[in-house]
């Protein structure tokens, strides 16, 4: 089984995911051990840079008993020297699983075909399902379940498609709101109204942040869009999509992290009691123990 989109696992699946990964949390807290994963090894690809998702999924590992190796863009040849299909194959014959970062979402649906081994994808430029994974653990420990109003402000692409899909799964109330052009992709839309229900959209985000009882938002400028900077800062800037003290009132805020402070979030509010970032960065770990104890 790969984990390459958050609707990879049904609901029921997400829920014992969730379930695993807080007895896991739990057991940490605690200083127990776990020898779950004794002898097994994580391939860990990375064509972007990464700080949470690269040391969360390497020090799982190694709690968890097993062992992760680094690639990154330099070290091995995925795609310029030896086609993806061939790395799939290659990596498999070494390591129990394969984590990877890359541009193409394409590339990690090859990897996924052709590895014999589970494929994790860890951010592409359409989908990061481990980063929905915890943001839900986030969600339902602050909430105790799902019954809670979300707004995403912000860009409609990697982390925003993936929190979608990932509330429809669950039935978290969820509105989005992106500039103009920058939207949720239809066939995300589609899938989201087919698992449960569809986000409401708009391009408004006092609209959306009306009621909410937390704001999530991501970067501007996502890695591999730096050519298009100037044009999607102002783009963002002019619509008031900056979560700032006078777009909020007394909402929680949620970011994947890294953020732009003076960007998409003003400094105030990331260092304010309200911003629930660091329990999500947390939550990474948890949530892909919980994952990667799943798959293997
Ligand atoms: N949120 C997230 O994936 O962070 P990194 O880019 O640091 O891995
Ligand atoms: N949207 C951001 C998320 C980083 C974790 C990016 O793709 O750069």
């Amino acid at each position: 089984m790969n984990f390459l989109n958050i609707d990879d696992v049904t609901h029921r699946q997400l829920e014992e995911l969730l379930t695993q990964a807080t007895n896991l949390k739990e057991q940490h807290a605690r200083g127990k051990t776990s020898d779950g994963l004794d002898g097994r090894s994580l391939g860990m690809i990375f064509e972007k840079p990464s700080t949470r998702t690269r040391v969360s999924f390497e020090t799982g590992m190694t709690q968890l008993g097993g062992h992760a190796v680094f690639l990154g863009p330099d070290d091995i040849h995925l795609g310029h020297g030896e086609p993806v299909k061939d790395t799939a194959r290659a990596l498999s014959r070494y390591v129990d699983v394969i984590m990877a970062r890359v541009f193409d979402h394409e590339d990690v649906v090859e990897l996924g075909e052709y590895a014999t081994v589970p494929v994790i994808n860890g951010l592409t430029d359409d989908a990061h399902p481990c980063q929905t994974l915890a943001d839900l653990l986030t969600i339902r420990e602050r909430f105790g379940g799902f019954d809670a109003e979300v707004a995403w402000v912000g860009d409609g692409n990697n982390v925003c498609q993936s929190f979608v899909l990932g509330a429809a799964l669950v039935g978290l109330e969820l509105t989005v709101a992106t500039p103009e052009g920058y939207g949720v992709s239809d066939a995300v839309l589609d899938r989201a109204a087919e698992l449960g229900t569809a986000p409401e959209t708009t391009t408004d985000p006092e609209t959306a942040v009306d009621g909410a009882d937390v704001v999530y938002t991501d970067v501007w400028v996502s890695m591999g869009e730096e050519s298009e900077r100037a044009e999607k800062l102002s783009a963002f800037s002019n619509a008031g999509f900056q979560l700032n003290e006078t777009l909020l009132d007394d909402q929680l805020v949620m970011h994947c992290l890294p953020a732009h402070r003076g960007e998409e979030i003003t400094d105030a509010v990331l260092e304010s009691d309200r911003a629930i970032v660091w329990d999500q960065a947390e939550n990474r770990l948890h949530a892909q123990k919980g994952l990667l104890t799943y798959l293997l």
